[in-house]
């Protein structure tokens, strides 16, 4: 039984590199929580410091209710399952399992006992006399799985468990480690950079920028209701198109205008200003807008249109994902990008020209590459965003 928290941690390395800042999460005792980010995010660091690998430099981290800032990483009762796998290739799997069972001094026989039953959890039992280099990348994963489970911690760190394997067998072990740890109900903190990972995985999700702690929520309030333009954007395949406008308000109406080379509105539902009092502030001024691609429709009629081009339509049999260009000003990378620039991110992000964006339309959606199209905007479910903090306006 043991809740994980971090009160205040702060990390600067001896560089003078600050990489956690202010960092206050809570980890309830069984819950999976995901810690999500772009590369350099400062993810590892922050596990490697709850395992003891890493010193405190500033704030309380906490495993069941005692303060273990310096306790040794053996004597906080995690294991720690890595990307590498960090097996012992001249030890067989049986041995490599249980090999931190026999450092703690534990009997021969329970240690068999354990190894065995490991085993046949995780359906390595024909494998426990063979080497780590005649296993598969999945298997191993398993081993290594295997040597943490074995030791029954209190709470299992693991940092990019499953970044060297091929696409489809990564899918196969989200769910294999989902199920497991489902089953034996061990509090556990997983890393990745993929937020498809972490949505499918966690019970929670904490996504990281910069050393700073953005939005910790179950992924349906994180891809419903994202905190701020950093999130809408990170998480959600497509990503949300966003851009800027100008939006109007007359009475209860609400406008938005975007357009550099022609001018285009879209208005409201009067429900959305009704939702959120908070945009009257925005009347006359700059507002960042966000649309999800399934909030977009091949418009028949309707008051809320916007005409578009058609760049790249991706079928994928039960939906197209239409790509297209819109004529307005897309959101800087300061706000949405994560501090190392990702070529694929930028390309997202648009040109000149305007804002690149995504529809998701049904599968016999009548678009073509090259041509115009009009979209129309479910805006009862438009995301906005101050264009000066990036922070959402939801109220
Ligand atoms: N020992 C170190 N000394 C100085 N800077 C470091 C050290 N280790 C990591 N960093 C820096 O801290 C930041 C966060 O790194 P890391 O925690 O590995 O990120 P992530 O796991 O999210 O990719 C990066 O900018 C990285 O270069
Ligand atoms: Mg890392």
């Amino acid at each position: 039984m043991a809740e994980v928290s971090l009160d205040h941690i702060e990390k600067v390395y001896d560089n003078g590199f600050h990489a956690i800042k202010d960092l206050s999460l809570s980890v309830s005792d069984g819950e999976f929580l995901v810690l999500v980010g772009p590369s350099g995010c400062g993810k590892t660091t922050a596990l490697r410091m709850i395992a003891g690998l890493e010193q405190i430099t500033a704030g309380d981290l906490r495993i069941g209710e005692r303060v273990v800032n310096n306790v040794n990483a053996r004597d906080r009762d995690i294991a720690m399952v890595f990307q590498s796998y960090a097996l012992y290739p001249h030890l067989s799997v049986g041995s490599n399992i249980g090999f931190g069972l026999e450092l703690r001094k534990m009997a021969k026989d329970k240690v068999r006992d354990s190894v065995t039953s490991v085993a046949k959890t995780l359906d390595l039992t024909s494998m426990l006399n063979r080497k780590p280099k005649q296993l598969s990348g999945g298997q191993r994963q398993r081993v290594a799985m295997g040597r943490a489970i074995v030791r029954e911690p209190e709470v299992f760190l693991m940092d990019e468990p499953l970044s060297n394997l091929d696409a489809k067998l990564r899918v196969q072990m989200r769910a294999e480690i989902s199920t497991l740890q489902r089953r034996l109900g061990t509090t556990t903190i997983y890393v990745t950079h993929d937020q498809i990972e972490a949505m499918t995985m966690g019970d929670r999700v904490a996504v990281m920028r910069l050393g700073e702690l953005q939005q910790a929520d179950s992924p349906t309030e994180l891809y419903q209701n994202p905190a701020n333009i950093f999130v809408a954007g990170f998480i959600g395949t497509p990503p949300m198109t966003m851009f800027h406008a100008d939006l109007t308000i007359e009475g209860d109406s609400a406008t938005i205008h975007i357009g550099q080379r022609e001018k285009q509105h879209i208005t409201l539902a009067p429900s959305v200003l009704q939702q959120r009092p908070g945009l009257r502030q925005y009347n006359g001024s700059d507002i960042v807008v966000g649309v999800r691609s399934e909030d977009l429709y091949l418009e028949v009629e309707g008051n809320a249109p916007v005409v578009v081009d058609t760049e790249l339509v991706e079928s994928l049999g039960s939906s197209k994902h239409v790509h297209f260009l819109l004529d307005a000003k897309p959101v800087s990378e300061d706000l949405l990008g994560g501090g190392v620039p990702d070529p694929e991110d930028i390309a997202r992000l648009g040109t000149d020209d305007g804002t690149r964006g995504v529809a998701a339309l049904g599968p016999r959606a009548a678009v073509r590459a090259g041509e115009r199209m009009t979209l129309g905007v479910d805006t009862e479910h438009v995301h906005f965003f101050s264009p000066e903090t990036g922070l959402a306006i939801r109220a």
